[in-house]
């Protein structure tokens, strides 16, 4: 069986859609203090935290999990720095007690969510994997040092792991049944289009002096969809090669903010509003992920690179989940 931690949220639950239409048998771990359950509806699911070792240990006890992908975590940079000890207990030691109990029932294999934030400020762009590793933010310190750990075990031949640093997930399932749900919500391409439905009266753009081509800041989106196809090709090199790596999932392309609402416009057909607000603390001018190294080891390719196809695909979500968000 396939244990996927924190299978409720944003992207776990979408690898979980996708495993279980490939015929997998899954089971997901998670608190649901920031996943949802109605995300992995009719899957099996054992409701339990990491950081209690009994919980992750039923799990392992009572299924026969032979390989695992790793979700669960906090990730809002902003919280991470005013919280640093629920972002280094929640994720550096939920991480450690799940490694201690894989360890113990002698499995191997597991998929860990890392982040471009481990990079903090580039040195070059685009950001290819051997760059320093120097975050900003305890959310991207918490990351860096499960890699760490991670690498430590591989090392000693415990485990294989392959960590996937992403850069900017967006976008929906493909049919628009499941979708991006924070609550609260920070990310750019979810606040815009709660703005075109008019749940909010405008998007604040935190600066528009970054010495980029419109002076606001240049990310590298990519599509859900396209991060799952990564994970399962992840698991798969690594159980047929016995190898761990690290590898950034990207586009290799990127956007303004500017450029984001834009095409948001062209894709919803409403106005959105925006003003220009005060830069946010800790954001880098310009994230850009070189994924050379995914695409020629695992023999990725992203399907829907188009940042237009990942807004319409957000969009599809977007109206569907605020018609029905009530009866969640
Ligand atoms: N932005 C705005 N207004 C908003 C929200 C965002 O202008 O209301 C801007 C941000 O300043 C940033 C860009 O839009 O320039 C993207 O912001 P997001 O919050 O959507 O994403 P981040 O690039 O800040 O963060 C993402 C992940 C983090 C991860 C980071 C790694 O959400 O978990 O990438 O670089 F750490």
């Amino acid at each position: 069986m396939i244990l996927v931690t924190g299978g409720g949220g944003y992207i776990g639950s979408h690898l979980v859609k996708k495993l279980k239409e490939d015929g997998e048998k899954v089971i997901v771990f998670d608190n649901f203090e920031r996943g949802h359950k109605w995300a992995v509806k009719g899957v099996e699911v054992v409701e339990g935290d990491l950081r209690n070792k009994e919980d992750i240990k039923k799990v392992f006890n009572n299924f026969d999990i032979e390989e695992v992908y790793h979700f669960a975590a906090y990730s809002l940079v902003g919280e991470s720095m005013q919280d640093p000890m629920k972002y280094f207990k929640g994720n550096v030691c939920g991480t450690l007690n799940l490694i201690d109990v894989m360890t113990e029932n002698n499995v191997r294999y597991i998929v860990f969510s890392s982040s471009a934030a481990v990079y903090g400020n580039p040195e070059k762009i685009p950001i290819t994997e051997d760059q320093p590793k120097n975050p900003t933010n305890v959310y991207g310190q918490s990351k860096l040092m499960i890699e760490n750990v991670l690498e430590w075990f591989s090392r000693l031949n415990k485990i294989r792991y392959v960590a996937l640093r992403y850069f900017n997930a967006a976008g929906a399932y493909y049919d628009g049944s499941i979708g991006e749900a924070h609550d609260p919500e920070t990310h750019l391409i979810p606040i815009v289009l709660q703005t075109a439905l008019g749940k909010r009266e405008k998007v604040y753009i935190y600066g528009n002096d970054y010495p980029t081509k419109d002076g606001t800041p240049v990310r590298d989106y990519i599509h859900v969809m396209d991060l799952i196809d990564a994970h399962i090709k992840a698991m798969q090199w690594m159980k047929s090669n016995n190898k761990s790596d690290v590898f950034n999932l990207g586009n290799g392309k990127g956007f303004t903010v500017l450029e984001v609402i834009e095409t948001a416009k062209k894709v919803t057909m409403k106005d959105i509003k925006y003003e220009i607000a005060a830069r946010r603390s800790g954001d880098p001018a310009v994230l850009v992920a070189s994924c050379e190294k995914a695409k020629k080891v695992l023999g990725w390719t992203p399907k829907s690179p188009e940042l237009e196809k990942i807004i319409s695909d957000a969009w599809k979500w977007h109206k569907n989940f605020e018609q029905k968000e009530t009866i969640f």
